[in-house]
């Protein structure tokens, strides 16, 4: 345990450490140091909006907010607050003192605005959205806000790959197809040469092809499991591929060879990537494998793509991938190993309602992913938002009844 008031001669890194050694923050002190400096910055903040901001997941900042309280570094007022003795460790000690904003208020530094032009095309999305089908969790879906998904489109746009371009989508329940659709129906909007679509729920694939009918533009939306080579009509043509994969490793590996195989041989060529944030090491890893695939990571941007679950939002970065003439798919023939959240990583969480005693199950592919997401939405049963943490379970055996 570290003396806070006397941090000693290590320029408050003991300090840092213990909360990162206490919470085992895969990004380290640094980690640490990067939320006390969002708090002091932009205190109160919810810890939702800290995640967001440094895309960090939601339970990893409450508990570092848990272990900075314990340690009386930050207080509870409407949000996270640094308190005198969290304010002295980092602008003495740490020397965080800087207090211009810099960052640009309109754009929250991506570059794009949604204009007034765009208005309604984001009102007739939003529309669309809520009309969608519901989201199916085994198969790691989740759906993106409205101006998330029309400013992934411009994003598309502003890197010159969707006017006048071939772009195909693979898994497209964020409806990115149809915000490409409808600003190429906006006045002077860009507009793509052909858009395709492809993704293994035929609710959502019904619904793209009905959706691109109704407003009039091409999508050409067909059921097609990744886990098989793409139809051979749709191979080795299309200027960029958009995918946003299962969360496992195995997805992304998967999702991206089946994009590379769509895109014409030859440098250049796009690739956009949602990407959940994940820790260093494992994005050390995902980046050495889009390496081997021959792909640059031209661009990453964390927080960009925002999505609802559970009424809390939740964001994954952006990341832009540019072949080089060596780019090659490293799956090419079906894939029959795991591939989803639920199969590669089946551990749930049991916790009881504190009101009605019901028991819910939280983890990965549940309609409840995280604690924080069972809490903003209430228990279904009673709505009560206190909950007791109970036994782990094994997901296939999460089925059987409990004796
Ligand atoms: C994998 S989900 C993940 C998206 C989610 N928005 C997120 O937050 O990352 C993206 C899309 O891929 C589709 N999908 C999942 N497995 C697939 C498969 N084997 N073949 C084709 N599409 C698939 C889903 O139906 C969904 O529309």
């Amino acid at each position: 345990m570290i003396c806070v008031r006397h941090p000693g001669q290590d320029g408050g890194a003991a300090a840092l450490e213990d909360v990162a050694g206490a919470t085992d923050l895969r990004e380290g002190p640094d980690g640490v140091r990067a939320i006390l400096d969002l708090v002091r910055r932009s205190g109160p903040i919810s810890p939702r909006e800290v995640a967001a901001r440094l895309g960090l997941p939601l339970p990893v900042v409450a508990a570092v907010r848990r272990e900075c309280e314990k340690r009386g570094l930050l207080t509870r007022d409407r949000g996270m607050m640094l308190s005198e003795e969290g304010l002295a460790l980092v602008r003495d000690v740490l020397g965080m003192t800087a207090g211009q904003a810099t960052e640009c208020p309109t754009c929250g530094g991506y570059g794009i605005v949604i204009g007034k032009p765009l208005r309604p095309t984001l009102e007739a999305l939003a529309e669309i959205e809520r009309a969608m089908p519901t989201v199916d969790t085994t198969l790691d879906q989740s759906h993106s806000l409205p101006e998330s998904t029309l400013r992934r489109a411009l994003y598309l746009h502003h890197r010159g790959a969707l006017d006048g371009r071939r772009v195909i989508f693979l898994g497209d329940d964020d409806l990115l197809s149809v915000a490409c659709g409808l600003i190429g129906e906006s006045e002077g909007g860009p507009r793509a040469r052909e858009l395709a679509a492809l993704d293994c729920d035929p609710r959502l694939v019904d619904y793209l092809r009905a959706t691109a009918e109704a407003h009039g533009f091409g999508l050409d939306a067909r059921v097609h499991d990744l886990r098989h080579p793409l139809p051979e009509d749709l191979r080795g043509r299309f200027d960029a591929f958009v995918t946003d994969p299962p969360y496992t490793a195995a997805g992304l590996e998967l999702f991206v060879s089946r994009g590379l195989s769509a895109l014409q041989p030859g440098s250049g060529r796009h690739g956009f990537l949602a990407f959940a944030h994940k820790p260093p090491e494992e994005m050390v890893a995902a980046q050495a494998l889009l390496a081997r695939m021959g792909l640059q990571m031209r661009e990453v941007l964390p927080g960009f793509n925002a999505y609802e679950g559970g009424g809390v939002t939740q964001t994954s970065q952006m990341i832009h991938l540019v072949a080089t003439a060596q780019a090659r798919a490293t799956i090419t023939g079906d894939f029959e190993g795991a591939l989803y959240t639920k199969e590669v990583d089946p551990w749930l969480r049991a916790y009881r309602c504190q009101s009605c005693r019901c028991e819910l199950l939280v983890g990965p592919g549940r309609e409840f992913v995280t604690i924080e997401v069972l809490k903003a939405a209430g228990c279904p049963e009673c709505g009560g938002t206190r909950f007791r943490r109970g036994r782990q379970v094994r997901a296939p055996e999460a089925e059987k009844p409990q004796t």
